[in-house]
């Protein structure tokens, strides 16, 4: 039986996994933890957790039994500009302590499963643009696409090290609801419902042809669960899968959501959001995905459009 933790489980991915893995192994088998003293989002069993509290960390997943863990804390690409060393702290160190605690409970019989997250920020200025292939040059210019990539580097060695379970994602950006925007450059690409449905015009911080893999978050969370159920002889990829959903520019984006809402404006002011961008690829090939764990993405940009318009909270 599954015992799991979620690490991060107020941020964006976090709240709604916590959903989606109650859902599919009971919700007295997901354990949900986050830096806040409290579940911003009605976990029913929570605990509060700094990632960077290895001691605390391991007392958990030992008290609780956990089988599974899903460490999602992060800085995201702007947020992480803006404090660098702390990215690469929470980044880096939230990863080894969970890799590190996966080693040593695999030597004593009582093996981790662990899910962490990667993102398109690992590729740089030098990564082929279109179609981005599974294996090719990454080169990340920002501190957070950095400790991408190192975390990738640092997933693929513990599992060939010490054979630790350990699973990763280049998540494209994420687009939800559920959660507001949290620093990162994808962001605008739910900002911009916020402004459609307050019927306010949005000034996009990216220019108008900036293309960007992006998913929706059911797709993303159905690539999560179905990446971690896959047989474990099938993950030939212990670095980071890439998973694609859709590729949309902030032009495609507003034309779609001015179809179905009529009259709404989107004016172009890019900022320093904008070099980050352009060293991130347009579109990825995530055929080794397909290939391994029969990845296939369902939502286009009508129907995240549709379904954005018709669940946002508006705050
Ligand atoms: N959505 C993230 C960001 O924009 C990329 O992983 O920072």
């Amino acid at each position: 039986m599954k015992r799991i933790l979620v690490i991060g489980a107020n941020g964006q991915i976090g709240c709604e996994l916590v959903e989606a893995l109650s859902a599919q192994y009971g919700t007295d088998n997901v354990l949900a933890s986050d830096i806040a003293a409290h579940s911003l989002y009605g976990a029913v069993h929570y605990q509060k957790l700094d990632v960077l509290d290895a001691e605390r960390m391991e007392e958990i997943v030992e008290e609780y039994q956990i089988t599974d863990v899903y460490q999602l804390a992060a800085l995201l690409s702007v947020t992480g500009e803006q404090a660098p060393l702390r990215a690469w702290e929470l980044n880096m160190d939230g990863l080894l302590n969970i890799l590190e605690l996966a080693r040593v409970r695999a030597q004593a019989g009582h093996p981790l499963q662990v899910f962490w997250p990667s993102s398109i920020a690992a590729f740089g200025p030098n990564t082929p643009p279109v179609n981005t292939p599974q294996m090719t040059t990454m080169d990340p210019t920002t501190i957070y696409g950095i400790s991408k990539l190192a975390g990738e580097r640092l997933c693929e060695y513990y599992f060939l090290k010490y054979g630790v379970d350990v699973r990763s994602i280049r998540y494209p950006g994420i687009i939800s609801y559920k959660s507001p925007p949290g620093g990162g450059t994808t962001d605008y690409a739910i900002a911009i419902f916020h402004a459609a449905l307050q019927s306010q015009p949005y000034d996009c911080f990216l220019s108008a042809d900036t293309a960007l893999p992006m998913i929706y978050m059911p797709d993303a969370i159905r690539a999560t669960m179905e990446l971690m159920q896959a047989p474990a002889e099938q993950i030939r990829i212990r670095s980071a899968y890439n998973v694609s959903g859709i590729s949309f520019t902030p032009a495609q984006i507003a034309a779609e959501i001015q179809r179905q809402r009529p009259g709404f404006v989107v004016t172009y002011k890019p900022d320093q959001r904008q070099a980050i961008a352009d060293t991130w690829p347009d579109s990825l090939d995530d055929g080794q995905a397909t290939l391994d764990w029969n990845w296939h993405a369902q939502t286009d940009l009508p129907a995240l459009v549709t379904d954005m318009l018709k669940n946002i909270v508006v705050a």
